[in-house]
């Protein structure tokens, strides 16, 4: 007779922690930061509790926080004012824009930190499309045209990852084959790869003032319904070049998370998005969820499905409650 007992391996703290099979490290969590012309300027986010947007010299006291806490690199975002926008990106490509400076100043001060960018046209863009708009349609190649250039004037400021949160077609090359021409050879790319049209990146836009000015982004970002689509965009990305890929949002998308990590060998992102951050925030504010549980539930189950980096507001908390 066969006795079999699984409660054995949970019976204590000390055993539990032996046999925990996912873990979290402060290394493998990616810091969204937004950034805003001015100075000493922190404002919370309405959309995004105990999250803010800042200038850039409060952003660089930022970044020494997030690297003293072990953490090793962010994602930057820039707010481009109303009046700076346009139909093609004008504003993206200046060489002494917020996103340059900022990857020259955060470089300088922090330099053991990595430096990844967003390269998209939606904070830029009039429309609040990631793309050149004509009429109603918005344009592929025109569009790569201008990311790679965003990427390699990224690059040339000091980036060590340019991050394509576009979904157009055919973008990582385009990309890879404008940083080598450049002479970039070292800049990585991390593609967001699988991303869905989510209406989770609500509190996202209002934080860049960002949302679609016409019509929605399904025209380009992935319907939620769909799973072999993300395995095709993921090889494509892969063989064009990207060094990692990205699924996004993380949470509606675990089964996504899991076939990519089953099926490349490039490493996995994920992004717990803004509008999964908003819900736990909400949730707990009224006493519904216990927001730390919440955080470290949501952010292990995204481990456990497969992604060995996670893109997260709650990044600093995570390295506190892990400790
Ligand atoms: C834009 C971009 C978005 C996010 C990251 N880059 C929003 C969008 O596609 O509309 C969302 C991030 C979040 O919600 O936290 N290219």
């Amino acid at each position: 007779m066969f006795i079999n007992r699984p409660r054995i391996l949970r019976a204590s703290p000390a055993i539990r922690s032996m046999v925990q099979e996912t873990s979290l490290l402060p290394q493998q969590l990616i810091v969204p930061l937004f950034i805003v012309e001015g100075e000493n300027l922190q404002e919370e986010i309405s959309s995004l509790p105990g999250y803010f947007r800042r200038s850039l010299d409060r952003t660089l006291d930022e970044a020494a926080v997030v690297y003293d806490l072990g953490i090793r690199s962010v994602l930057l975002f820039v707010k481009c004012p109303d009046e700076r926008k346009d139909n093609r990106g004008t504003e993206a490509l200046r060489a002494d824009g917020l996103m340059q400076r900022a990857i020259r100043a955060i470089r300088q001060q922090v330099p053991g930190l990595l430096v990844m960018t967003d390269v998209a046209l939606d904070p830029y863009s009039s429309y609040g499309h990631d793309g050149i708009v004509s009429g109603e349609e918005i344009v592929n190649d025109a569009t790569v045209d201008v990311l790679a250039r965003m990427a390699v004037s990224h690059a040339e400021a000091g980036a060590q990852f340019v991050a394509p949160s576009d979904m157009m077609d055919g973008r990582i090359g385009g990309i890879r084959r404008a940083l080598e021409k450049a002479g970039h050879h070292q800049t990585g790319i991390m593609s967001y790869s699988a991303k869905y049209a989510s209406c989770f990146y609500g509190p996202f836009r209002d934080a860049l003032d960002s949302a679609p000015g016409f019509g929605d982004k399904k025209t380009y970002q992935m319907d939620p319904a769909n799973r072999r689509e993300a395995i095709k965009e993921v090889l494509l990305d892969v063989e064009e070049g990207a060094d990692i890929v990205m699924i996004k949002p993380a949470l509606s998308y675990l089964d996504i998370i899991r076939e990519v990590r089953n099926e490349v060998t490039v490493p996995v992102s994920a992004y717990q998005v803004s509008g999964e951050y908003a819900m736990i925030k909400a949730a707990a504010q009224k006493g519904w969820v216990n927001e730390e549980q919440a955080i470290l539930e949501t952010t292990l189950s995204i481990r456990r499905a497969g992604a060995d980096l996670i893109a997260t507001y709650f990044a600093k908390e995570l390295v506190r409650l892990c400790r």
